[in-house]
């Protein structure tokens, strides 16, 4: 039996193909382990940060691929086509990350009533989240667009929220203006969503380029926009805080320079950019620092016991969920074909900032 996989080359995001890897037969699985059919997925920028960092962050690693390719990563949905485990049947659906391919053997551990783990060797020693699937076949809000949303938005609605979380946590390091760039972006919009709706002593600022403002405004959620070219614009005499999701180093640059020791808080968080320099010049006011999500999860999972932040997180997506038909389209694309021209359209930054893909490879 054959997976049709889909690789990048890991130093030049451009060549990509497609090619057949061997699979066991669906009969002569090892005990504990699962065949899954990747039925459908989300592809967004932070699939293509993901490759960007594949060998920095061992994303690479979670799906093997021939040397010097990788296969990306991405959120959505898999049936299990055979089973050797005895507490989980063939169809069952499960959601998490698979690769960007027709199938993914699973080796089972952890089974609860609510999900399960891979055990794979080669998956460990990476975050837990990205080795744990749900089950999510009695689940309504896995169903039809509103899975589709899960799978688009959930992951990244993730670190929207542990973003305000932290900014709230810190006093919003004495500013009462939070600049996003990339604020057509989905993890920035799920911020300034929290921020528009919770925190009404903050302004919210959007950075975007001058393509994407109409949609920025769409969103109704940022108090103001401004292009690229117009940061300076901004009023400099008063504190802000910058979340990035471009990771673009002149930006970053130019807003140092013109906030000075106003900028109380740089936070990086995206690269949909990829302009980084790799030596940045000392810039005034806060030093630049990543945002790095599983020390406020591991610090909240501490101090708010066990269930804290999946409740907190429950009780915040399900104000936001309902919003997202009105704000991005779900377009979908199957076939090889379609997920190629997706992933390259995503890379080069030729994808709507109004519409979500949804991926198969399957026709
Ligand atoms: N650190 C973490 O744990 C974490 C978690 C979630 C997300 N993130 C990061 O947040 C970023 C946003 O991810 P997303 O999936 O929300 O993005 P998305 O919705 O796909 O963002 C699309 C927007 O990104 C900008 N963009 C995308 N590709 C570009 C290109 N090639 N050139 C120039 N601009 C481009 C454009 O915005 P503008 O015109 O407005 O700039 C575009 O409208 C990613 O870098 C992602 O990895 C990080």
């Amino acid at each position: 039996m054959k997976s049709t996989d889909f690789i990048v080359a890991r130093h030049n995001l451009q060549d990509c193909k497609f090619i057949e890897a061997r699979l066991p037969d669906a009969n002569a699985l090892a005990d504990e382990t699962l065949l899954i059919k990747v039925d459908r997925f989300a592809f967004t920028a932070n699939n293509i940060t993901y490759a960007a960092l594949g060998d920095q962050l061992k994303y690479w690693q979670l799906f093997p691929a021939p040397e010097n390719f990788g296969i990306i990563p991405v959120w959505g949905f898999g049936e299990v086509i055979a089973s050797r485990h005895p507490s989980i049947e063939t169809g069952e659906r499960l959601f998490g990350y698979f690769p960007m391919a027709t199938h993914l053997v699973i080796e089972a551990a952890d089974v609860s009533k609510r999900g399960l783990r891979d055990a794979a060797a080669h998956r460990q020693g990476v975050a837990p989240v990205y080795n744990a699937y749900a089950r999510v076949g009695g689940d309504p809000a896995y169903v039809g667009r509103g899975g589709d949303y899960q799978a688009l938005l959930r992951p990244l609605f993730m670190l929207s929220f542990l973003v305000d979380d932290f900014l709230a946590e810190n006093d919003f390091f004495g500013a009462a203006r939070v600049l996003l760039s990339s604020a057509s972006s989905k993890t920035a919009f799920g911020l300034a969503h929290l921020l528009h709706t919770q925190r009404p002593s903050i302004r919210v600022t959007g950075l975007t380029s001058a393509a994407n403002v109409e949609f920025v405004r769409s969103l109704g959620c940022y108090d103001e926009i401004v292009t690229y070219d117009r940061v300076t614009s901004l009023p400099p005499d008063s504190p802000v805080a910058f979340v990035d999701m471009a990771g673009n180093s002149e930006l970053r640059a130019n807003l140092h320079r013109h906030f000075g020791e106003q900028m109380r808080y740089s936070g990086q968080i995206g690269l949909t950019h990829r302009s980084l320099l790799t030596n940045e010049p000392e810039l005034p006011g806060a030093r630049p620092t990543w945002f790095f999500a599983p020390d406020q999860m591991r610090k909240r999972a501490k101090e708010w016991g066990p269930g804290g932040i999946e409740q907190r997180f429950g009780a915040a997506w399900s104000d936001f969920a309902p919003t997202l038909a009105g704000r991005l389209a779900v377009v979908e694309g199957r076939g090889l074909a379609a997920v190629k021209s997706v992933y390259l359209d995503t890379h080069n930054g030729h994808i709507r900032p109004d519409q979500g893909h949804i991926l198969s490879l399957w026709d």
